[in-house]
């Protein structure tokens, strides 16, 4: 089959496309496994970080590699024990456990890895949001008013229409709101969320993308240009600094000591950092709760980053037990959320098709190597995903 190789680690690969990949046999399918035809194959920092061989220790690649953990297709053949799907079914979904492999003609997926993909959703939509969205989730029901409306609606999805007698004020800080998770996260609040709270929500993001942001519905957009994260986010906010810190400003121009839920797609120290000079973290019954996507320092994963990620994590874990600070999660998302994902594509992302705010580049196969260069980049602009001719 058609297949995308890599032979070895590096931070820009030699990618190939070969003709010849073995394709997955059908009848060494085991009970639970689906084959999937690729119509699109989403791209993540994810595959970006496992090439390069920065977190080889975590996930090491079998050479020559197929990467790739989204996408989307239809079904080509099943295991003996598959209920959900028949051969024909168009699915779209993400690989669990950063197994990787849809940068090809065929993958094979396990069933619960799997959703029926939404009607009006082309396929290369279908192949964007299952790793960013399954991350975001993850990170919303951190918060515990979160986590039980998600429950709620999961066990019994004909809830999702009753409204509450009386509307909570909900605040959402989403930082590198313009990027894949962003953007969803972005979604996620002004049509789920919303409807349940009174929601309003800040955007981080830089000048190019206020216009993008503000089209996803933040309610208000910082441009981080025009702050002291300007200076970079591996630095904290200097208070000598001329310019203001985000929360400074949500604080002074936007009156909000409080924000109940902080969603950081960037990571670094300054983010954190500035909710806990700046914010009042803790209110009578409830407590901030940022969630990051992304641990401060090197993104090469060794024992010594890890001994730092782990101190970092538990100093912020401890520290939360005063209300100066919020309470801090660092999201590992490793797939196996089935049923959030659909809840995600089929009703959130579903109604009123709103989807389609999200902006999709796509390339073909033998652009791979452009496709790769803007996710690495880190200033991509909603999602990247390959089309699997
Ligand atoms: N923990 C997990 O399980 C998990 C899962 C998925 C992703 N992630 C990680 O989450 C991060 C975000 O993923 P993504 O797919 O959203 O990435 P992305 O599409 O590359 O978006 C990154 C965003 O960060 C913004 N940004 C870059 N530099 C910035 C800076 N100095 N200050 C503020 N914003 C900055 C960019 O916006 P501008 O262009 O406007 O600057 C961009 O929109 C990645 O590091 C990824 O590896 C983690």
């Amino acid at each position: 089959m058609k297949a995308i190789i890599i032979e070895d680690y590096a931070e820009f690969p030699d990618f190939k496309i070969v003709q010849d990949h073995p394709k997955p046999k059908q009848d060494a399918l085991k009970d639970h496994q689906v084959l999937v035809r690729v119509h699109a194959a989403g791209i993540n920092p994810g595959d970006c970080h496992m090439a390069s061989g920065r977190v080889k220790m975590a996930v090491k690649l079998k050479f020559p590699c197929v990467l790739g953990l989204d996408a989307s297709g239809v079904v080509s053949a099943v295991g003996k024990k598959v209920t959900q799907f028949k051969v024909g079914d168009l699915v779209c979904g993400g690989k669990a456990g950063a197994k990787t492999g849809t940068f090809a003609e065929y993958c094979v997926f396990e069933d619960h890895d799997l959703i029926k993909k939404p009607k009006d959703m082309d396929y290369n939509k279908a192949a964007a949001f299952a790793t960013s969205g399954g991350t975001i989730i993850d990170a919303y029901r951190q918060h515990p008013l979160v986590e039980s409306l998600l429950k709620k609606h999961i066990a019994h999805p004909e809830k999702m229409n009753e409204k509450p007698k009386e509307m909570e004020d909900f605040k959402v800080l989403v930082i590198g709101a313009s990027g894949g998770t962003g953007s969803i996260a972005l979604l996620f609040a002004k049509h789920y969320l919303a409807k349940y709270f009174n929601i309003k929500v800040y955007a981080v993001c830089s000048t190019r993308n206020v216009e993008y942001v503000k089209s996803l519905g933040a309610d208000v957009v910082i441009d981080y240009t025009q702050t002291s994260a300007k200076d970079g986010t591996q630095e904290k906010h200097q208070e000598s600094s001329e310019l203001p810190s985000i929360c400074e400003l949500i604080k002074g121009e936007n009156g909000d000591q409080y924000i109940d839920l902080v969603i950081d797609c960037v990571g670094g120290y300054y983010f954190y950092d500035d909710v806990c000079q700046h914010l009042d973290c803790r209110r009578a019954d409830s407590h901030v709760v940022y969630s990051s996507l992304v641990p401060p320092g090197p993104a090469e994963l060794t024992l010594s980053t890890l001994i730092r990620t782990g101190i970092y994590i538990s100093s912020n874990k401890m520290k939360a037990c005063s209300k100066k600070y919020p309470k801090y999660n660092l999201i590992q998302y490793m797939g196996k959320a089935q049923k959030e994902f659909d809840l995600l594509m089929n009703r959130v992302l579903s109604e009123g098709n709103c989807f389609n705010l999200i902006k999709i580049t796509t390339f073909k196969m033998d652009e791979i190597k452009k496709a790769h260069e803007m996710v690495h980049s880190k200033r991509a602009i909603g999602k990247v995903v390959l089309s699997i001719e």
